[in-house]
């Protein structure tokens, strides 16, 4: 593909993905947004993932390219750059709006106006693009140089770190994978390989409660300074779930001590045993919840970069611990 129709292509997709943004602007009008909340946060993310690495890919290879072979071409490629930089500007402000609005601190007015506003310049920005671009790099442009910088902009990663992830987004990510984990032990479990499950299950089982320990340890106490709880965010009832946690992982570890593989009631063991898993699941789904919805999100909104990259580091410290030690935990010689 020539960098010409990359470009158009990954155009295109823009344009109908924000074309999609009509039911959400309605949604958000009529004041309901609930679900509106998460589409928001969805739609920010793609943003900051595809639309500013795409700005940044020009930049970096289209842009330079034409500058290097025509300098009368400087004010044309600024106008773009400064579209650019008016774009990025918004896309930050959604991605603040968008967890605020999650919070409840921000309005659907305030997402609304600033979705519309981000549209409408992206769309202007596109059609000027694409009424521009394409000609002066057909014009420049051998096709074999073109065949280069395409192949550039498909190898294209991005110089500058990516923003950090939240620390929303990082717990959300290690709660997917211990879901994950969770689901693998089941899945050998019912597979009646207990070698396997038992495996998986201490992997997982340290991994969750590294984790747990990690947020007790230093994300609970700054939470805890920060006052101004909503419902559902008081500090007790975090380390209160981790507790409880703590306790159904003893007991579901005790129950898969005691299978034994040459039991000939081991399948009918393990069926009675799932309600339990299900019961444990469940207590883990509302905990991510409140996690995903109040704690962390304050804590990104609320703590200082300081105390932010401190959690984070604990939280992948005790992620890492956990995959280096699942298959041998300290103190178990099994
Ligand atoms: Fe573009
Ligand atoms: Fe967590
Ligand atoms: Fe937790």
């Amino acid at each position: 593909m020539s960098v010409i129709e990359q470009l158009r292509l990954e155009h295109e997709q823009f344009r109908q993905r924000v074309a999609n943004w009509d039911d959400l602007l309605v949604e958000l009008e009529s004041g309901i947004g609930t679900f509106a909340a998460l589409r928001v946060k969805e739609e920010a993310s793609w943003i900051c993932d595809e639309v500013m690495l795409h700005l940044e890919r020009e930049e970096a290879i289209v842009f330079s390219e034409l500058q290097n072979r025509d300098q009368e071409l400087s004010e044309r490629l600024q106008n773009f750059r400064d579209d650019h930089i008016r774009l990025r500007q918004l896309a930050n402000q959604m991605a603040e709006l968008a967890w605020k609005r999650q919070l409840g601190t921000a309005t659907n007015d305030q997402v609304q106006k600033v979705f519309k506003t981000f549209r409408w310049q992206l769309l202007d920005h596109l059609a000027r693009e694409d009424g521009g671009l394409p000609p002066l790099l057909m014009h420049l442009l051998s096709s074999e140089e073109d065949e280069r910088l395409s192949l550039k902009w498909q190898s294209y990663r991005p110089e500058k770190a990516l923003p950090k992830k939240s620390l929303t987004e990082l717990n959300g990510s290690i709660h997917a994978w211990l879901d994950d984990l969770l689901l693998r032990h089941l899945e050998a479990l019912t597979d009646l390989n207990l070698v396997e499950a038992r495996a998986i299950w201490q992997k997982f089982a340290n991994a969750l409660l590294n984790h747990s320990k990690a947020e007790d340890a230093l994300a609970l106490p700054v939470y805890e300074r920060l006052g101004n709880f909503p419902e559902g965010g008081q500090p007790s009832l975090f380390s209160a779930e981790h507790k409880g946690i703590e306790r159904m992982l003893k007991s579901l570890t005790q129950r898969l001590e005691n299978l034994s593989p040459n039991d000939p009631s081991l399948r009918r063991k393990v069926v009675i045993g799932l309600d339990k898993y299900m019961l444990f699941r469940h207590l883990i789904e509302h905990h991510t919840l409140r996690e995903q919805n109040i704690f962390f999100p304050i804590l990104d909104e609320k703590a200082s970069s300081d105390e932010k990259e401190r959690i984070a580091n604990a939280l992948k410290a005790a992620q890492e611990e956990a995959e280096r030690t699942g298959r041998k935990p300290k103190g178990d010689d099994r």
